[in-house]
């Protein structure tokens, strides 16, 4: 593996505090554009004071750590500073949060494959990976999307990702970082629970197989799936428990005993859905007694940081209901990973 700075065991270690300790990760590595997209909706003006604002609240958000294992940055974020100067990673090293960081550098044209995306970032890549873990970072995200819309994804698309991701994760590995894999087949469009399966399944297989190839230490990542889900606008939308069924035996097919864990994206779920069905696939691996090999938990953007976003909207007399907020959705999710959250949490 050619692990430089970090044994492999060092890794391994890295990942169970990750994804084995009985809490999650919260993903905080919207790049600027998808940063300042959500202000707009939430009609915040989007400027770095105003994203540095929204990132010291959430880092500075009380009990964080209680419920967190690990937060993910971007490029600015990691870099920037509360108003007293202190470094957000200070900041979250003191919470006891792991610090990671988003390293792709976003969804690009797939050239021959009309609408189809991959994600790009590999050049350059080992010597950003370096600075990041001088900068105290200790794992990494890349994010690869597939539409399972209008005929796609096509085999290019599913096998150029999976390389892309695979090549990432060895060079991840070889810096000293844990890898979090994050192969996201979408849920804009009107496909059904059954096609976002078929796709799901052909994507993991093809990302796993790459990950072998390019000599991943699998006990040394983090997969980052999507649930098993009906497109948004599909007219049969599934319940809590059928999606739990079904995502479970979709990994159980296709993501090797060896990976500690799998943190799960949000997608654009609310936060109660995300948590109730997390929730219900945890609760079904400890009722049937069917032993899951890795732990299931969340790796999630929007459904933590959504209500607290509608709640803040830039304004300083509404932080601390922002960080309540924002507190609460990582209590239920940390509640969900132990088949303990329900739906009265919500009125608490
Ligand atoms: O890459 C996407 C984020 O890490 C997860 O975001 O939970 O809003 O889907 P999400």
């Amino acid at each position: 593996m050619g692990c430089c700075k970090v044994s492999a065991q060092e890794l391994v270690d890295i990942a169970h505090r990750l994804v084995g300790s009985g809490k999650g990760l919260l993903a905080m590595d919207e790049s600027n554009g998808t940063c300042d997209k959500r202000f707009v909706a939430a009609g915040i003006p989007q400027t770095e004071e105003t994203r540095r604002a929204w990132r010291e609240l959430i880092v500075t958000t009380p009990g964080l750590g209680e419920n967190i294992s690990g937060a993910i940055l971007y490029d600015e974020t990691i870099r920037q500073r509360k108003k007293d100067g202190t470094p957000f990673v200070t900041v979250l090293a003191d919470a006891g949060i792991i610090i990671g960081i988003k390293v792709d550098t976003g969804a690009k044209s797939l050239a021959g494959h009309p609408g189809e995306k991959v994600t790009e970032g590999l050049d350059g890549l080992r010597a950003r990976l370096q600075e990041y873990f001088q900068m105290g970072a200790r794992f990494a995200k890349w994010r690869a999307v597939i539409s399972p819309q209008d005929g796609h994804p096509s085999r290019g698309c599913i096998d150029a990702n999976a390389h892309a991701l695979a090549r990432y994760a060895a060079l991840c590995q070889e810096a000293g970082l844990v890898p979090i894999v994050e192969p996201e087949v979408l849920m804009g469009g009107n496909h059904t629970i059954e096609r976002c399966g078929e796709v799901t399944e052909e994507t993991l297989r093809s990302v796993f197989s790459h990950l072998v190839a390019q000599r991943v230490m699998l006990e040394g990542m983090v997969l980052k799936p999507n649930m098993l889900l009906p497109g948004l606008t599909c007219p049969k939308q599934e319940d809590v428990d059928a999606v739990a069924t079904a995502t479970v035996k979709c990994l159980l097919r296709v993501v090797p005993a060896a990976v500690p864990g799998i943190a799960f994206l949000s997608g654009g779920q609310s936060g109660e859905l995300a948590s109730a069905r997390l929730n219900a696939m945890n609760l079904m691996a400890k009722s049937t007694m069917q032993r899951l090999p890795w732990s299931l938990t969340f790796s999630f953007a929007r459904a933590i940081q959504q209500p607290a976003l509608e709640i803040w909207r830039g304004q300083d007399r509404n932080i601390s209901v922002a960080q309540d907020a924002l507190a609460h959705r990582a209590r239920c999710d940390m509640a969900a990973l132990h088949g303990e959250y329900t739906a009265a949490m919500e009125r608490l």
